[in-house]
């Protein structure tokens, strides 16, 4: 057996994290031959419920999980991490503007980066799920400056995993027979589902039974881009174990690679690809090897997906502007 990995993860009693422990714990992340230690990360007040949370963990006495810890205090959750998945976030509160929730948020992830920077393997793995997800990846990555800048990034996998349900069940194909799903941007309502260079069964998707422009246009990209407001109107609560399951498949295929000429979503730090402002964490199509992930080159740019992807850059940059104080 391989030595355990370090898996740490903020918020991890709250829905998401819940769902995301007993993933882990049973081999889901990273293979049935790596045994796992968890990290669990909860603010005081959730520390009750968090004990609840380990004590499930024992009682499924998962063959892969070789430790639980269970801690409010950074430098302890983080230390060593191989892994990290920062779930814990503060919810937009009522009458609160978007400056105001990325700057409390802002409050979290500061230190969080600080925490990781000190402590945490020099070559930890990150993720941010918690909202507003690629900004708070910025902020943590600008507060650990000794860590490699790469290894920061935000989750847009859900919505690539949505998207792929859409597109499946529209053309009645099933899901692992799609290939070359893009979103590009941010995790929010200006993120841009971009059908182009996909392909279903083999063929291009904008091509498929029942897809045309229309349907694109006015279906299939508002679909895509507010499902967890219609999951939350359903459920009467957001998105848990399909956010739990992305992130999983985001960490899983960034550590092990992606499946041939395939490609998925990653919410990444620019580097100027397809003119995309350098710094800000926008997501690309990557390819993933070796635990390095890079962003798919020389995919054409018709006019539609131009604007759509430079209205996401403009909103990721005024993000930025608005937390520059803690960059
Ligand atoms: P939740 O409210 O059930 O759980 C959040 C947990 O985080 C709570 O247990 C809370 O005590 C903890 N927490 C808050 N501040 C913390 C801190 N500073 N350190 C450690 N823990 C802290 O929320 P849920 O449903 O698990 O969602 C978590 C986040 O994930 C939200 O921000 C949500 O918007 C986001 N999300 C992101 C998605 C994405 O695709 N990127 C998809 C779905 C949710």
């Amino acid at each position: 057996m391989n030595r355990p990995k370090r898996v740490a993860i903020t918020g991890a009693a709250g829905q998401i994290g819940y769902q995301l422990c007993f993933r882990i714990a049973s081999g889901d992340l990273l293979g049935p031959n790596q045994p796992v230690i968890l990290q669990l990360i909860e603010i005081a007040p959730a520390l009750d419920a968090l004990k609840g949370v380990v004590m499930e963990l024992e009682d499924a006495a998962f063959p892969l999980l070789a430790g639980v810890e269970a801690t409010a205090d950074l430098e302890t959750g983080f230390k060593d991490a191989d892994y990290a998945i920062l779930v814990g976030a503060k919810p937009r509160g009522p009458g609160m503007e978007r400056a105001d929730l990325l700057s409390e948020n802002g409050k979290i992830f500061g230190p969080q980066g600080r925490a990781l920077n000190a402590v945490a393997s020099r070559d930890v793995k990150v993720l941010v799920v918690g909202n507003p997800a690629n900004t708070n990846a910025l902020i943590a990555q600008a507060n650990a400056p000794d860590l490699p800048k790469e290894n920061f990034t935000a989750m847009t996998r859900l919505d690539h995993n949505r998207a792929l349900a859409q597109l499946a069940a529209r053309t009645g194909i099933h899901h692992t027979s799609i290939r070359q799903m893009t979103i590009w941007g941010n995790h929010s309502s200006t993120q841009y589902p971009d059908l182009h260079h996909t392909l279903v069964a083999g063929k291009p998707a904008m091509e498929a039974e029942g897809v045309d422009a229309s349907w694109y246009e006015s279906d299939f990209i508002p679909t895509v881009q507010q499902r967890g407001a219609a999951i939350i109107k359903a459920r009467g609560a957001s998105s848990a174990a399909s956010a739990a399951s992305a992130a999983i498949d985001h960490i899983r295929d960034w550590a092990l690679g992606t499946d041939g000429d395939d490609w998925v979503s990653m919410a990444v730090p620019s580097d100027g690809s397809y003119g995309i402002e350098p710094g800000v964490i926008y997501s690309f199509p990557c390819t993933c090897e070796n635990g390095q992930w890079s962003i798919v080159q020389g995919l054409e740019i018709n006019e539609f997906s131009r604007a759509r992807m430079d209205a996401t850059d403009q909103e990721l940059r005024e993000e930025r502007a608005a937390v520059e104080s803690l960059l």
